[in-house]
């Protein structure tokens, strides 16, 4: 991987998407970010966009994306981030409007403009499966797609994960494309928790930024620990697609050969991950992230978030109650 890799982040904050933000920020050359309705509506999820860039104190363009699902209902989550999206933390406004509202025209432009961008979804994928369906040339001009999504269990379903649960052709037009493809799941996220010791890591670093994002935590995972019987903290699910770019020696992984049910009555959104011993199974389109460093991700994170916030946020964004 390049020093400074350079990513477009696709998202619909949401609690952890902002801290895939943070990293984002800290550690590639973040060309821009698109919005995508998922845990919140999409005027929602643009607006958290708008607003953590701000605090980050980074000029990367917001574009806002789809409203809703290539063909089925949009569902947001309001019971895990909050009515917002991203509830928890007193936010300032935004400081305008977002660049536009055709972020599959951004991502069409920007990676025809520019080969070997990496595309780092962290919300569902329909945004993707739009750009990638309008420029089919796009699977081959991109560095790959490192997407935060799947696994071999549920959270919005036994078998589903919502990002992949949410928009599940979406889903399986990007995983049938044939662009390289990276996949954090549910298998690896849900052992990368925002437990009290980390998030008052956070919280004693210097700025706003950081007393912002600690607050965000806490809400996140108190929602967690409140639904879970075994969780520590909030499972930090997004900036794993994120470091799975930028600190690639985190991670193990193995190439599987990855597909999505889009049909099924109890299996909508099930990401099927071909783990047979037989000659005969397809040939891998996916690299399976299996484990990540946890306590090393976390520093990073850390990290960032105490550069970033040292940094400060424009002094004059006033704070909404
Ligand atoms: O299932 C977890 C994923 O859904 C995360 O990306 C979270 O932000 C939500 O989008
Ligand atoms: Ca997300």
């Amino acid at each position: 991987m390049p020093e400074r890799p350079a990513i477009i982040l696709d998202c619909d904050p949401g609690h952890d998407d902002a801290i895939a933000m943070v990293v984002a920020a800290r550690h590639t050359e973040l060309v821009g970010i698109t919005t995508v309705a998922g845990n919140a509506p999409l005027a929602r999820t643009t607006r958290n966009a708008l607003i953590i860039r701000d605090l980050l104190g980074i000029d990367a363009p917001v574009h806002q994306g789809s409203a809703r699902p290539l063909l089925l209902e949009a569902h947001a989550a309001p019971e895990v981030h909050g009515a917002t999206g991203l509830d928890g933390a007193d936010l300032p406004e935004p400081s305008g409007p977002p660049a536009s509202t055709d972020a599959v025209a951004f991502l069409v432009d920007t990676c025809r403009a520019r080969e070997g961008l990496w595309l780092v979804p962290t919300g569902p994928l329909t945004n993707i499966a739009l750009a990638l369906r309008q420029a089919p040339d796009l699977r081959r001009r991109i560095a790959g797609i490192s997407l935060m999504g799947g696994g071999t269990f549920g959270n919005w379903s036994p078998v589903a994960e919502f990002n992949v649960w949410a928009d599940p052709h979406a889903a399986a037009i990007v995983f049938d494309a044939g662009a390289p493809l990276m996949m954090c799941g549910l298998d690896l996220t849900h052992r990368f928790q925002a437990t009290a010791e980390r998030i008052d890591r956070i919280r004693s670093a210097p700025g706003r930024l950081a007393a912002v994002l600690a607050d965000l935590l806490d809400f996140f995972s108190a929602a967690y620990i409140g639904r879970h019987h075994h969780m520590e903290g909030a499972a930090v699910h997004d900036p794993c697609a994120v470091l799975a770019v930028t600190h690639p020696a985190l991670f193990e992984s193995e190439e599987r050969h990855v597909a999505v049910e889009t049909t099924g009555q109890l299996t909508r959104g099930m990401t099927v991950i071909d783990r047979r011993d037989l000659r005969s199974v397809p040939p891998p389109n996916c690299r399976v992230m299996t484990s990540i460093d946890a306590d090393a991700g976390f520093d990073v994170i850390v990290e960032a978030i105490r550069t970033r916030s040292a940094a400060g946020a424009p002094a004059d964004a006033e704070v909404v109650r």
